[in-house]
């Protein structure tokens, strides 16, 4: 793998959003990924400058993003910017072009998910390209994320993750978080997740 730092993702230039949206499509399966790129790039255009967002970047000495891990206080509040950011109409557009997510978004919207704690965040997504995979990036990266989340005082990290992505379980294991719950998300079966520091 080449050589790479770690940087926030307010730190990236336009175009190496763009590339972390377009990893983000290829590597993880969510219901974000299924709306398609024009969605996953506005999301991430709206969490680099959103305050309320922790993102860590790995990018190569040649300037390419190989992974990132990203999270956020209010999550919630960062969908609903991105939805008046689309638009009716685009989003509109996008489930028009794909019937079976409104079912999954009817089901997301009343989720079994415990609601995030005042002093939490929430690591919404962490993933590598598939290159840089088993070298230890998802490790430092999920690190540097929360040596974020402590500098900024919050008292824990909770994520959800599918039950059968035996490698996130293990990173996140080995990292200290802990499975408090699991539930199920129209097709995904999850468990939630939490690190208290
Ligand atoms: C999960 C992911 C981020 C791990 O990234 P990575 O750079 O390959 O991980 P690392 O090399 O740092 O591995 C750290 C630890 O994670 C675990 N791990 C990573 N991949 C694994 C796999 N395929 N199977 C089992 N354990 C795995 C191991 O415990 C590993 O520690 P070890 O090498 O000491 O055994 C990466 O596989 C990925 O991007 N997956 C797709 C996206 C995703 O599912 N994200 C999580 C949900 S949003």
């Amino acid at each position: 793998m080449e050589s790479y730092r770690i940087v926030p993702l307010s730190h990236l230039s336009a175009k190496q959003v763009m590339s972390i949206a377009q990893i983000h499509v290829l590597v993880i399966d969510s219901l974000l990924s299924e709306l398609g790129l024009l969605v996953v790039q506005r999301y991430y255009q709206i969490a680099s400058v959103d305050t309320s967002v922790i993102g860590c970047c790995a990018i190569s000495q040649s300037g390419f993003p190989l992974g990132w891990a990203i999270g956020s206080s209010a999550p919630s509040q960062l969908n609903e910017r991105l939805r008046a950011a689309l638009g009716w109409r685009s989003l509109l557009r996008a489930l028009i072009a794909r019937p079976r997510l409104i079912w999954q978004i009817f089901i997301s919207s009343r989720s079994a998910s415990a609601p995030l704690k005042p002093d939490a965040l929430e690591l919404t997504y962490i993933g590598v390209d598939v290159p840089s995979r088993k070298q230890g990036l998802g490790r430092e990266l999920l690190n540097a994320f929360l040596a974020q989340a402590q500098a900024r005082d919050f008292q824990s990290v909770a994520l959800s993750v599918e039950a059968d992505n035996v490698g996130a379980l293990a990173l996140y294991a080995q990292a200290g978080f802990q499975v408090i719950n699991s539930f199920r998300e129209g097709r995904y079966n999850r468990l939630r997740m939490e690190l208290k520091f």
